[in-house]
């Protein structure tokens, strides 16, 4: 490959790589986020100017992660708990970990069994069944924060047969505070009269930091404010619970486009690939484009009901795959941070669906929640 670069790209190269490696150097902090400080966007550019050059010279593979990666890798921890069954801890857990599990800054599946030949499973003891899920939800929910809290900003909760991709969920989660308590993922509205805020699908969904330790202490142990009977719909209940603890995202990029598809992406590229009557079509909390690209965002986040086969295919296609001269030119910017205003505001839009009426707009935000963005 090196033997083939004119002195011209080679010199381009180090000038690049001198100038933002003086940049890099130069940090300020241009956002001050009540709790935390957050890196401003542009220093971020700067490293990926320097990984659009060297995107060019190195062959990407497994162990060369960009720098941008890495960096957003430390600045926004996410702990993912994949939800698994002792039947598929052997025919699903080594995939999930191989295929993007790894990718996490904490990895834990939860069944409902011990097993002694892997001690990435987490048991948590509840009954057999789908009647049990949520009191295995909630126990879940503590067990994370009670031992693993302090090990990142962002829980996802994921099943065994999502397929997840770290690095855009980082980039849409680069938007938020996660000291303000919100609830990510694909949103659904339903004609439950308990639920008209909607709720997350199963399959992926995201807490922020704050939104998890007010589930875990404040909601979840108080019968008022939270179901304490066993029951299947834990995902609907989840959002129950929340629906005046946390603000409710749809993860949308700024296209509109879907990043979260509780169902397979292949159901949305093609047009006519779905029966549109079924259940899924008519519950979404905004629209999406039924066949052709416009319905998928580039930024995709993850999707349901992906068998290990499929896994690996995914895997080699976005990580490995570079289609010959048509290498994306990396211009993007990190999207900038939302106002608190910004994202109730986006929350509270009126859904398409008509099973979407917002209870009373309550949203109640402790003081420690709020913040402001400095963008001198
Ligand atoms: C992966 O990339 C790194 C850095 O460019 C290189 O040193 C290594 O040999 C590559 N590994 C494979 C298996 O291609
Ligand atoms: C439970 O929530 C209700 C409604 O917000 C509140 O009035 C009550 O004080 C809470 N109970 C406890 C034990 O915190
Ligand atoms: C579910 O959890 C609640 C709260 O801890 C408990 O009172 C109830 O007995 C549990 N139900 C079952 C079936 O285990
Ligand atoms: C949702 O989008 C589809 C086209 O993708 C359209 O046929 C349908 O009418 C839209 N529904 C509503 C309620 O806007
Ligand atoms: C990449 O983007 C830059 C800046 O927008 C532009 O000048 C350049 O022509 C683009 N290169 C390709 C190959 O599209």
């Amino acid at each position: 490959m090196c033997n083939l670069l004119s002195s011209k790209e080679v010199l381009s190269f180090l000038i690049g790589f001198a100038i933002s490696t003086l940049l890099v150097i130069n940090i300020n902090n241009n956002y001050s986020i009540k709790n935390i400080q957050l890196e401003p966007v542009k220093n971020y550019e700067n490293i990926m100017k320097k990984n659009m050059v060297n995107s060019f010279y190195k062959n990407s593979n497994e162990s060369y992660e960009s720098e941008l990666a890495d960096r957003l890798f430390n600045d926004i921890r996410v702990l993912c708990w994949v939800f698994t069954h002792p039947s598929n801890h052997k025919i699903k857990v080594p995939h999930v970990k191989k295929t993007w599990g790894h990718r996490c800054n904490k990895l834990l599946f939860m069944s409902i069994e011990k097993d002694p030949t892997n001690p990435d499973i987490i048991p948590i003891l509840v009954p057999e069944g789908r009647s049990h899920l949520w009191n295995k939800t909630r126990l879940v929910m503590k067990y994370v924060y009670d031992n693993h809290f302090n090990d990142a900003d962002w829980f996802m909760r994921a099943d065994d047969d999502n397929f997840i991709l770290m690095e855009n969920l980082r980039y849409t989660l680069a938007q938020y505070n996660p000291e303000t308590s919100l609830y990510i993922g694909h949103r659904f509205s339903v004609d439950y009269p308990q639920v008209r805020e909607g709720y997350m699908a199963g399959g992926g969904h995201i807490f922020s930091k704050k939104a998890l330790k007010k589930f875990v202490t404040i909601i979840s142990p108080n019968t008022t404010l939270c179901d304490n009977n066993d029951g299947e719909a834990d995902d609907l209940l989840v959002g129950q619970c929340l629906k005046k603890y946390a603000i409710f995202i749809d993860a949308r990029d700024s296209k509109n486009q879907k990043q979260i598809f509780p169902v397979g992406v292949e159901e949305h590229l093609q047009h006519r690939a779905a029966d549109f009557s079924y259940w899924y079509w008519t519950n979404l909390w905004r629209n999406v484009t039924q066949g052709g690209l416009d319905c998928c965002s580039d930024v995709y986040i993850g999707a349901h009901y992906v068998s290990p086969k499929e896994m690996y295919l995914l895997k080699y296609l976005v990580y490995n795959v570079h289609p010959f001269g048509l290498k994306k030119n990396i211009t993007e910017s990190l999207p900038r941070k939302l106002s608190l205003d910004e994202i109730i505001k986006a929350s509270d839009a009126k859904s398409f669906s008509p099973n979407f009426r917002i209870h009373e707009n309550v949203h109640n935000i402790d003081e420690d929640e709020k913040y402001t963005l400095n963008t001198a």
